[in-house]
């Protein structure tokens, strides 16, 4: 099997899925979402993916059920019989005319989607991608992990057209967010350095576990404001992600980041989560 996909509690082929063109999530992307990582056969992170859902769904005051949620995921993922995918998990509000004011007691619509997962060619990795910077332009409330994401996809369309891989979100003063998809890390003297979590930035999974996963090796590891200018300053800089895991940044704006190569301290922890993952110690 491939993408398999269900619609509240309906399973079948992903081409095959529609939800209403009065779907909330439609219309005005009034909807949350999460993105997991099977590794195995397994969902790696799904605790720590379900509380953070559990969040987005009450910041916007939307009851959904996680109980059945959780088997609606579990069941795809059966029928889907992949080992390596990627989940994506879309919560709307449901279905009503469309007025910005919803009515009470709508019924969510849930879509799941299980999708192979093509891993990042290992000679790309080894060489690191490059990022451009674009101004911060986004609500103030991205710890929710919304579908509201236009600033994202134009952001990223941006990065795309420039060859690099990622845009980082700057505001005006030089602080920098996270990327359009991923957060970010910079290593300075063997310390790491990376956003405090807040609602600036999306709380994401890998950051955390990557920052516990240095801790344990040993690392430094300093959650607060960061500057543009300190990235220029580097030894290494990497993102975090679901699917990016920690991947090196070896140029930001056309600017080579130290010596223009991936980090020790990246490479390093890129093996220690790898190896964090196949043990499935999430
Ligand atoms: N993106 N910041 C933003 C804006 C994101 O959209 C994401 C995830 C992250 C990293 O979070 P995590 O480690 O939990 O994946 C940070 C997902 C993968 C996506 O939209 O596809």
């Amino acid at each position: 099997m491939s993408a398999w996909c269900c619609v509240n509690g309906r399973y079948g082929p992903i081409d095959e899925a529609t939800v209403p063109i009065n779907d909330r999530g439609f219309l005005f992307g009034d909807s949350v979402y999460e993105v997991f990582h099977v590794h195995d056969g397994r969902l790696w992170a799904a605790e720590r993916h379900y509380r953070r859902l559990g969040r987005s769904l009450e910041a916007i005051g939307l009851n959904a059920d996680l109980e059945a949620i959780r088997g609606w995921v579990d069941e795809t993922l059966r029928q889907s019989r992949l080992a390596e995918a990627m989940v994506y998990l879309h919560v709307t509000r449901g279905v009503a005319p469309r007025n910005h004011a919803f009515p009470p007691d709508l019924k969510p619509t849930v879509v799941i989607t299980v999708r192979p997962l093509v891993a990042m060619p290992e000679a790309e990795r080894r060489r690191g991608v490059k990022a451009i910077t674009v101004p911060e332009v986004r609500w103030r409330r991205r710890d929710i992990k919304s579908t509201n994401l236009l600033p994202n996809v134009l952001a990223k369309q941006q990065a795309t057209r420039a060859g690099a891989y990622e845009a980082l979100f700057v505001e005006a003063d030089g602080t920098v967010n996270e990327g359009s998809s991923t957060n970010v890390f910079l290593v300075r003297d063997g310390a790491l350095h990376t956003p405090a979590k807040g609602p600036q930035i999306l709380p994401g999974i890998t950051r955390d576990l990557l920052v516990e996963t240095a801790r344990e090796q040993g690392y430094a590891v300093e959650e607060r404001t960061v500057k543009l200018s300190e990235l220029f300053e580097a030894d290494e800089v990497f993102l975090s992600g679901t699917t990016t895991e920690a991947l090196g940044v070896v140029e930001v704006d056309s600017r080579r980041i130290a010596d223009g190569q991936v980090g020790l301290v990246t490479r390093g922890l890129f093996e220690a989560y790898s190896e964090r993952v196949r043990q499935g110690r999430d």
